[in-house]
C-alpha cells in the first residue's frame, strides 16, 4: 500500500495516509524519549522490535475477542492498520507496583497489588499527560460513558491474554500503557504493545526487559528488545 501525505508524527512513530481513507500506514522509527521527552536517544532497530512485537500481539488479541487497529505487516518497520480517531486518554494497567505509581503512593518496586490498578491519563504533552478519573473523561468528553465502559472491559481482557501469553514465554507483565480509537463508530484497540509501553521483567531473575532499560541508564538495551521479541516469536 503507497503512503501517501503523513498525518502525524510522534516520537517513536509515524502515521501516513493512504489512497484508502480506511487504512493508515505506521512506520515504526528508532527514536527514543522518556520523561515526557526530557530524555532523547536511539535504541537501534527499536522500530522492527515493535513493529513485529504489536504485530503478534495484536493478532493475538484479535483471536482473543479483543478488536484491534492491526490489517497486516507490510516490511520490518511499517504496519498497514485502520483509520481509526485515537482518542485522548492513556489507559494503564498495572499488576505490581512500578515506576510512577511506586513512586506516587511510596510502595516498593515489585510489590504485587491485590487487584489490577487502572489509570487514565489525559494525553496531552504540553500538561504532561495529567492522571484523570472517570469524571474527567466525562466532563471534557474525552469519551462517552458507554465508550469508557468498553475501554475499561477491553484493558482487563487485555491483561488477561497478555499476562498468560508472556508468561509462557518467562516474562512477567508489570504495567503498560493502551490507547483506544473509534473506528466505524465502535471503540477498538490501537496504537502499539512494545517493551516501549510494557513493563516486563525476567520471570525467574526480575530483571528489566523493557523500556525502564533506556530511562534509568541500565545497559544492555538494544540487546534487550530483541531479547523480547526472540521469546515471543518462539
Ligand atoms: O511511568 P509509569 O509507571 O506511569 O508507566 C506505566 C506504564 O505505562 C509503563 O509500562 C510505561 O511503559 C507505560 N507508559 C507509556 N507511555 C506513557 C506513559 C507510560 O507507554 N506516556
Amino acid at each position: 500500500m503507497q503512503k501517501l501525505e503523513m498525518l502525524y508524527e510522534g516520537k517513536a512513530k509515524k502515521v501516513f495516509k493512504t489512497e484508502d481513507p480506511n487504512r493508515y500506514v505506521v512506520v515504526y522509527k528508532d527514536d527514543a524519549t522518556a520523561f515526557n521527552g526530557e530524555k532523547k536517544g536511539t535504541i537501534e532497530d527499536k522500530g522492527i522490535v515493535n513493529n513485529k512485537m504489536s504485530a503478534l500481539l495484536f493478532k493475538l488479541l484479535e483471536e482473543k475477542g479483543v478488536p484491534n487497529h492491526f490489517e497486516s505487516l507490510l516490511s520490518d518497520r511499517e504496519m498497514l492498520v485502520k483509520a481509526v480517531k485515537i482518542l485522548p486518554l492513556e489507559v494503564i494497567v498495572r499488576n505490581v507496583a512500578a515506576g510512577s505509581l511506586a513512586k506516587r503512593l511510596g510502595l516498593e518496586e515489585g510489590v504485587e497489588m491485590k487487584t489490577t490498578v487502572l489509570e487514565f491519563c489525559y494525553k496531552n504533552d504540553a500538561l504532561g499527560d495529567p492522571m484523570i478519573n472517570d469524571y474527567h473523561i466525562e466532563a471534557m468528553e474525552l469519551a462517552t460513558k458507554e465508550q469508557l465502559e468498553e475501554i475499561k472491559r477491553y484493558a482487563f481482557q487485555v491483561n488477561e491474554v497478555l499476562k498468560e501469553f508472556f508468561i509462557q514465554k518467562g516474562l512477567k507483565l508489570i504495567d503498560f500503557k493502551l490507547e483506544f480509537g473509534l473506528y466505524q463508530g465502535k471503540v477498538i484497540l490501537a496504537d502499539e504493545i512494545s517493551p516501549d509501553t510494557c513493563r516486563l521483567w525476567d520471570a525467574k531473575t526480575n530483571k528489566k526487559m523493557d523500556k525502564d532499560r533506556f530511562r534509568r541508564d541500565l545497559g544492555e538495551v538494544e540487546e534487550t528488545y530483541q531479547e523480547v521479541l526472540a521469546r515471543l516469536e518462539k
